[in-house]
């Protein structure tokens, strides 16, 4: 019953779970997932609660805990076992632990930590999903950060991962975008930057929208009614050529084409930098004839909605207190829910994944709801496949100039502040070989890492002074802490052949255990991340790693050191690198060598 990912502690925990069992007589495999790293790094390496072990409710757990330490089987790893209350503690050698850790990382380098618990199952993961001719906001940017982690981290597990982006590329807007492009689109603009421009385009035509309105409103009140009973002109124009475009008329659609795929060349750039590439880019365009149709008849056939005295059709929720949910305008056309049930059809058939998540802000918490319960009801045999992870608000974010927001301009404002500090350390900067790159790299760590930094569903304040700081838990933080350990390395100047032959039982010091104490939680936090889908989890860790490392660095120096020292040592915080390189890669950073 052991987990089959390739954790050198497996077989430590195997032999605590066999005695375990052989002590209190429960299941070896409860015993087994029972145990727990310890949070405090003073304190032992694994425990175990032992009233998670189901054993007898009338058993003095207490007692029996000093009796069981007494007759544990040590075996040759385990220094010592201690009773603590309810609680067995385990305390593994030093010694063969800074072995065991420091050796599987330098011989595992970036894939230590991974594991293949996801071996033949496929997730889709759905992320990011901006709005075309519309702002790029914050809830895009989280659901961005946030999706990418969980893809990297899926596939750090094994699964098979489909990276989707579900476009906003349908809908009326698309009329009224076409109508405004009319009178105010340019084609030089729409090359160079298609999504500025389209928003722009969209912003002025609505405008004009807006503005026909008052004036039928004024004009109206002029006549002495209420309120006027025709549409804007241009609002009528947009509805009309968006029909065309749900015929499929071609002309009304080739304009719509061309908008749609100049956005999504220019979505992909930015997301290259963000280290994501999709594999499909999808949207509410997209979704199939044959599985809405297919969706439609299930619905008809199982009797599921209510249709209305004019015509449209809605699901009745209310005693799920979910309210009532649309599929249907009375004028017979679609709306957002009607295409993700089609889609999510659409999905599986393709697919056929063991599990899809949709990366997507709590404010849709509720519309969530409704759509998987429907799936419910349609007796989908994917129905408990799906799952909405959500996230909070991002407060206050804007460039220091401007208030409409386009993620490439916050990526352009971190990277230019953060080029600005580096300039300040001239000798540093004169060393930096592309300092443009590294500045936009460690601009987008401070981005990523404020967003990443508490559970998902906190909101929280975008600052800028805060996230580009050095000081504190930052993406320049770890950056740094990841040069520093670069130049560590470089400086030492000892090939990896050597390094394998280090003698790790030099390693004595508190300080150099405690940090392999560290390093050897790694492949469970990344269990554990993949348990809560909380990329915090990762984030914490990497922090503690490094203040740890810091702490641990001020006092055991490789410099000037014994060769014997030194290379044990740099052993260390060579697998320290690792993992922290490692682990800020799974989170979508790329790590920098010097800055
Ligand atoms: N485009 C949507 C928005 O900006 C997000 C799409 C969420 N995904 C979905 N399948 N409905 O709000």
């Amino acid at each position: 019953g052991t987990n089959p990912c390739a954790n050198p502690f497996d077989v430590f925990r195997g032999h605590i779970a066999t005695e375990l069992s052989r002590l209190t007589g429960a299941d070896p495999e409860i015993c087994f997932s029972a145990l727990e790293w310890s949070t405090n790094p003073e304190r032992p390496d694994l425990l175990v609660p032992l009233r998670r072990l189901r054993l007898d409710k009338k058993l003095d757990v207490n007692q029996k805990a000093v009796e069981w330490a007494d007759q544990f089987n040590k075996a040759n790893f385990i220094e010592r076992v201690s009773p603590d209350k309810a609680f067995l503690q385990f305390y593994f050698n030093p010694t063969l632990l800074t072995d065991l850790v420091i050796k599987d990382i330098l011989n595992r380098r970036e894939k230590y930590g991974f594991n293949n618990t996801g071996e033949g199952k496929t997730i889709l993961i759905e992320f990011s999903s901006p709005n075309i001719a519309k702002p790029f906001h914050a809830g895009h940017l989280r659901s961005t950060i946030i999706g990418g982690f969980l893809s990297n981290l899926h596939e750090a597990l094994g699964w098979k991962v489909i990276r989707m982006n579900y476009l906003g590329d349908w809908g009326k807007q698309f009329g009224i975008l076409a109508v405004g492009y009319k009178r105010y689109g340019d084609e030089e603009l729409l090359k160079t930057n298609p999504i500025q421009h389209l928003f722009d385009v969209y912003v002025r035509v609505n405008n004009d929208i807006k503005e026909e309105e008052e004036k039928l409103e004024a004009d109206a009140k002029a006549a002495g009614k209420e309120a006027a009973d025709e549409k804007a002109p241009t609002d009528i124009e947009a509805q009309k050529y968006f029909s065309l475009m749900e015929e499929g008329n071609d002309e009304a659609l080739s304009i719509w084409r061309r908008f749609r795929e100049l956005s999504i060349e220019k979505y992909i750039e930015t997301y290259n930098r963000l280290n994501i590439s999709y594999d499909v880019y999808s949207g509410e365009s997209q979704v199939p004839e044959e599985e809405s149709a297919q969706a439609e008849k299930i619905i008809d056939e199982k009797g599921i909605a209510i249709t209305e005295p004019n015509g449209a059709k809605l699901i009745d929720l209310t005693k799920f207190k979910m309210g009532k949910a649309r599929i249907r305008r009375a004028d017979g056309t679609t709306l957002y829910l009607t295409r993700d049930i089609g889609t999510a059809l659409a999905r599986y058939n393709k697919y056929h994944f063991d599990k899809c998540i949709y990366v997507v802000a709590s404010q849709q918490n509720l519309y969530f709801q409704q759509l998987f319960k429907i799936l419910q009801m349609m007796e989908v045999p994917f129905a408990d496949k799906v799952e909405h992870i959500n996230f909070g608000l991002v407060k206050g974010m804007s460039t220091r100039k401007g208030t409409v927001v386009f993620l490439d301009n916050i990526l352009e404002e971190a990277r230019d502040a953060m080029h600005e500090v580096m300039k300040k350390n001239e000798e540093k900067y004169a060393q930096v070989q592309d300092p443009d790159k590294v500045a936009d790299l460690v601009g987008i760590s401070a981005v990523m890492i404020q967003d990443m930094a508490a559970k998902r569903v906190n909101d929280y304040e975008f600052n800028w002074s805060r996230m580009l700081s050095f000081e504190g838990d930052t993406g320049p933080y770890l950056q740094y802490a990841h040069s520093r350990l670069n130049s560590i390395a470089r400086n030492a100047n000892i090939s990896a052949e050597e390094l394998a032959k280090a003698d790790l039982s030099l390693l004595t010091e508190n300080e150099a255990i405690k940090l392999v104490r560290i390093l050897a939680k790694y492949p469970d936090v990344i269990l554990q991340a993949a348990k809560n889908s909380e990329p915090t989890t990762i984030v914490t860790y990497l922090f503690k790693l490094t203040h740890e490392f810091s702490s641990c660095y001020d006092k055991l120096w490789v410099a000037g050191q014994e060769p014997e020292i030194a290379k044990a040592r740099l052993a260390l915080y060579t697998s320290v690198r690792q993992v922290l390189n490692n682990g800020m890669r799974l989170l979508g950073l790329t790590p920098v060598e010097r800055m």
